[in-house]
C-alpha cells in the first residue's frame, strides 16, 4: 500500500513553487490532493478556486471537499500571499503593509485550519501543516544580502515565528482528538535569484547548495502519513544544515 493511500489532502497555494511538488508528490504516493490556490496554470487534478485571505471563500472551498470527498485527512497551509511592497527593508515597511502580510500570511492559516478542525474531529483524525521557514527560528545573515536588492523581510521573521508557536499551542489543544499540527520549515530555495546571493548563501550553507522543491515535498509527505502518527508539535528543519551552525 502507498504510504499516503486514501487520504484525502487539502494543499492552498498548491500552484506555486515548492505548492507544484508538493501535491505532484503526495499524489504518487496515493493521496487525493485539492489544490486551493487562486490561479490553476498547473492544471492540477483536483483544484478549488480559493482565496484564503477570505473566510467566505475558504468556506466554499472547504464545502466542495465535503461534498466530492467526504473527508478532510491532511491540510498543508502552504500559500503564499503578499503585498506588492513584500521585500522593502524594515525601515520602509509601512505599518499598513505590515498588518496586511501578517492578516494574509499568519491570520488566513489560522482561520483555514479553525474552518478544517471541525471535520477531523468528526473522524479522530487529521494532520496539519504549516509551511514555516528557518527565519521563524533564527535572525538571518544578513551578509548574504549585501551588494544585491534582496532585502531580508522583518514582517516574515514575525510571521513565521508566530506560526511556530501557534502549531505548538494546536498541537497541544488536539492532542487528545488525535488531530497532528506541525511545521515544516525550509532553508532557502533556489529560484533564479541573484548570483551573488546564491553564491553567499551556498558558501554559508553546510551542504553548499540551496535547497530544491523536491527536498521538501518528502518532509510534508512524512508529516501526513501514518509513518508519524505519533509526532506533533514539531517543527522538521529542512534545510541543508542552516541551523546547525
Ligand atoms: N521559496 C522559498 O525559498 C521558501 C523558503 C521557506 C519557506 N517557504 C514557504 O513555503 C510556502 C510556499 O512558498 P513558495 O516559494 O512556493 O511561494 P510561491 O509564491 O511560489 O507560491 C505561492 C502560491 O500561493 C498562491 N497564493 C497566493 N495568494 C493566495 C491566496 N490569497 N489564496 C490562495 N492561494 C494564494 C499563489 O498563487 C502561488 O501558487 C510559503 O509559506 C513560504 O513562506 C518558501
Amino acid at each position: 500500500m502507498k504510504q499516503l493511500e486514501n487520504k484525502i489532502v487539502i494543499v492552498t497555494g498548491g500552484s506555486g513553487l515548492l505548492g507544484k511538488s508538493i501535491v505532484q508528490l503526495l499524489e504518487e504516493r496515493g493521496a487525493t490532493v485539492i489544490n486551493f490556490d487562486l490561479n490553476n496554470p498547473e492544471d492540477s487534478k483536483y483544484f478549488v478556486a480559493c482565496d484564503i485571505r477570505e473566510e467566505t471563500s475558504i468556506e466554499k472551498a472547504i464545502s466542495s471537499v465535503i461534498e466530492n470527498f467526504g473527508r478532510i485527512d491532511g491540510l498543508v497551509n502552504n500559500a503564499y500571499p503578499r503585498t506588492s511592497d513584500w521585500g522593502s527593508s524594515f525601515e520602509n515597511t509601512s505599518a499598513e503593509s505590515w498588518k496586511t502580510n501578517v492578516d494574509w500570511q499568519l491570520n488566513s492559516y489560522a482561520l483555514i485550519t479553525q474552518k478544517v478542525i471541525p471535520y477531523m474531529r468528526e473522524k479522530s483524525k487529521g494532520s496539519i501543516i504549516f509551511m514555516t521557514s528557518i527565519y521563524g527560528i533564527v535572525g538571518n545573515d544578513m551578509t548574504i544580502y549585501e551588494d544585491t536588492n534582496i532585502n531580508a523581510v522583518a514582517t516574515y521573521s514575525a510571521i513565521k515565528g508566530g506560526l511556530i508557536s501557534f502549531s505548538k499551542f494546536l498541537a497541544s489543544l488536539y492532542g487528545k482528538e488525535n488531530i497532528r499540527v506541525n511545521c515544516v520549515s525550509p532553508g532557502g530555495i533556489f529560484d533564479h535569484q541573484d548570483p551573488k546571493f546564491v553564491s553567499a548563501y551556498e558558501h554559508k550553507v553546510p551542504m553548499k547548495r540551496m535547497g530544491n522543491p523536491d527536498d521538501i515535498s518528502p518532509a510534508v509527505a512524512f508529516l501526513l502519513s501514518d509513518d508519524s502518527k505519533y509526532i506533533t508539535g514539531h517543527n522538521l528543519v529542512v534545510d541543508g544544515g542552516w541551523t546547525a551552525i
